[in-house]
């Protein structure tokens, strides 16, 4: 999928807001612009009001960015800004993104987090489950290691929320 131009401003846009420095998640628009020339990569927006499709003076409320490998999907980044939170737009921008997966015939759709992250409540929320750890993946400025956890979602468990 290639992004226009204007989606992978409205992408960094977000991204630059929303995910904090200390724990190096955040991709830079050459990594966001390299992934989305791979056929297999995709990406979604939402609005403040919840809407998929932004109109041109819209501002970007959230996104996330996924890449498909044969029947799997895993979500590479998902975030809302930080002034959008807590208001819902997180579940509804994931079940868009679980419903179109599953709509093209994904099976399973896995992610990383870092251990810690209330992200993964929401994760949870959607059936997502733990099946693994990469101890000490992440590391702070100030020398904190954080264990990355691996979630998957299979399809065959999940309804649309
Ligand atoms: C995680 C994130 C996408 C949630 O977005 P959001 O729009 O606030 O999500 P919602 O309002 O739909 O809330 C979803 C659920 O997440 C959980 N949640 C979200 N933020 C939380 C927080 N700070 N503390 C505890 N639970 C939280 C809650 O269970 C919430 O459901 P509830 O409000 O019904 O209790 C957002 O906080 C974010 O962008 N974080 C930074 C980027 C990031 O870490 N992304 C995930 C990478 S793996």
């Amino acid at each position: 999928m290639i992004a226009p131009l204007d989606d992978i401003d409205r992408i960094m846009s977000v991204m630059e807001r929303a995910f904090s420095a200390e724990f190096g998640e955040a991709w830079n628009r050459r990594q966001v612009g390299d992934a989305l020339t791979i056929g297999n990569c995709r990406y979604g927006l939402i609005a403040p009001d919840g809407a998929e499709h932004l109109a041109e003076k819209v501002d970007t409320a959230g996104f996330f960015m996924s890449r498909a490998i044969l029947d799997e999907e895993e979500l590479l980044l998902f975030a809302i800004a930080p002034e959008y939170r807590r208001r819902g737009l997180g579940h509804r921008l994931l079940s868009r993104f679980l419903s179109s997966a599953k709509a093209t015939g994904t099976a399973r759709v896995f992610l990383e987090m870092r251990y810690g992250n209330p992200a993964a409540f929401l994760y949870a929320a959607h059936g997502f489950q733990e099946i693994g750890r990469r101890p000490s993946y992440y590391r702070t400025p100030t020398g904190d290691r954080i264990d990355a956890i691996s979630q998957e979602l299979i399809f065959q468990e999940y309804s649309d929320t």
